[in-house]
């Protein structure tokens, strides 16, 4: 296996839904048809689509790959023997729920092996709805991995990754994110002894920028801080573990070649990673929140306008300068529902208890909000202009409730005291004090 690649190969390509292209060798990308007769240095074209054909063009995703195989030269796939933990769903539950962080493991965990589901509002034979995962990793994978469910939005939390994918590679850290499109093959290599995060798998329309509105053309994610790799192929012909998951559950297969053998590319139906610093986080200049779709990354949208498959949220290092104002996010009651997780420091609406790592779930008219701690100090403090830095919160938002896994209910990491951080919040209510 190619575990260290050329350092041409750590080169990215810079746009959101560009029609990209790349090659490793010279003259390997046909110009002018993407089939030709015969393909330059012997390779196969193949189309990887990632929506069906006939989508708007505005919406259509897919990329032309010329390979040394073509992805249809493998034996038949079996079902495996271990598939993945908390796969499970649990029973439904209107209660807020908060988890800590998950440990790493002791005994060797690839990042496959190591996927726990946590929450899900989906079958996966739907093309709607998510999953919800936290994965945990000592050791690089020595298998190649597709995901026939859906596409994966990685949120590392602890160490750093390479994801080598069949378009090439994505070196990845904890405070950038990266997208695997549904079936494109990839491995995740550890750069750290260890790694932790979060994934979500979107069974539903690709993840896209949202649209900005009355903001304008500039704000929030910008395209050109999107980054897509460039070719680099494996061409050894030693036996790779092929695995898919499919329907929820993994099958694997032994393939006789490095299924991650693409020379050249084009397309828009690629990897990509995002540096969430970068975002130009936009908030009041004079009282009261927006809203926190202000603070959307990336969106999957539903057939309804507005309705959100998933809304990738960040609530990230910012300026506080609204006057008279209650600063923390309000307390509220949302149509949507909401799983966070928290990438480093600590989020403003908690002053403990939500941990790096953590994780919590506030579902479809769960009321929450600031914890009585927090809230108290904001109805007192002398607002002036201060900073919220050292923080990276974020969450999925989706418009069907999200169901917990078995593992997600039983699991000790489970805080049985959540709903006790409100508990103290005091009635100061006073018809003879306006
Ligand atoms: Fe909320």
């Amino acid at each position: 296996m190619n575990l260290d690649p050329p350092a041409s190969a750590l080169a990215y390509q810079s746009g959101f839904g560009n029609e990209f292209s790349s090659e490793a060798l010279p003259g390997a990308l046909p110009i002018g048809q993407n089939s030709p007769q015969k393909v330059p240095y012997g390779l196969y074209a193949e189309l990887l689509s990632g929506t069906a054909f006939t989508m708007a063009r505005s919406e259509s995703r897919r990329t032309w790959m010329y390979r040394i195989k073509p992805s249809a030269n493998h034996p038949a796939f079996i079902k495996l023997e271990r598939q993945l933990a908390g796969g499970v769903l649990g029973a439904a539950t209107p209660n807020r729920l908060r988890w800590n962080p998950l440990p790493v493991p002791e005994e060797p965990t690839d990042f496959i092996d190591g996927l726990v589901a946590m929450v899900a509002n989906s079958s996966p034979e739907k093309p709607a709805g998510i999953s919800i995962y936290n994965y945990r990793a000592n050791t690089s994978m020595q298998r190649v991995f597709f995901d026939a469910d859906g596409e994966l939005l990685l949120v590392p939390e602890h160490g750093r990754l390479r994801i080598a994918t069949e378009l090439g590679c994505l070196d990845l850290e904890p405070l950038e994110i990266a997208v695997i499109p549904r079936g494109m093959k990839f491995r995740v290599e550890l750069l750290d002894p260890s790694a932790r995060g979060y994934v979500a798998e979107n069974h539903g329309a690709p993840l896209r920028l949202p649209d900005l509105g009355p903001i304008g053309s500039n704000g929030l994610a910008n395209p050109r801080d999107f980054l897509a790799p460039v070719a680099c192929y494996e061409d050894g012909q030693q036996s790779t573990r092929l695995v898919q998951k499919f329907l929820g559950e993994l099958w694997g297969c032994e393939l006789d070649h490095s299924p991650l053998n693409v020379v050249a590319w084009h397309g828009n139906n690629v990897p990509y990673k995002y540096d969430l610093r970068r975002f130009n986080t936009l908030g009041t200049v004079s009282f009261d929140h927006p809203d926190p779709s202000i603070f959307t990354v990336l969106t999957s949208p539903t057939s309804v306008p507005g309705l959100a498959n998933l809304d990738f949220v960040i609530f990230p290092p910012r300026w506080m300068v609204a006057e008279n104002t209650f600063r923390p996010p309000w307390f509220h009651r949302n149509l949507m529902n909401e799983y966070m997780g928290l990438i480093q420091g600590s989020y403003d609406a908690k002053a403990e208890g939500f941990l790096p790592g953590g994780a919590s779930l506030h579902s479809c008219m769960s009321a929450h909000g600031p914890d009585a701690e927090t809230c108290t100090k904001a109805i007192a403090a002398d607002l002036q202009p201060s900073k919220i830095d050292n923080t990276m919160a974020f969450m999925f938002e989706t418009s069907q409730v999200l169901r917990p896994s078995r593992f997600a209910l039983e699991c000790p990491q489970l805080q049985t005291s959540y709903d006790a951080c409100w508990a103290s919040l005091p009635a100061t209510f006073n018809p003879n004090r306006r």
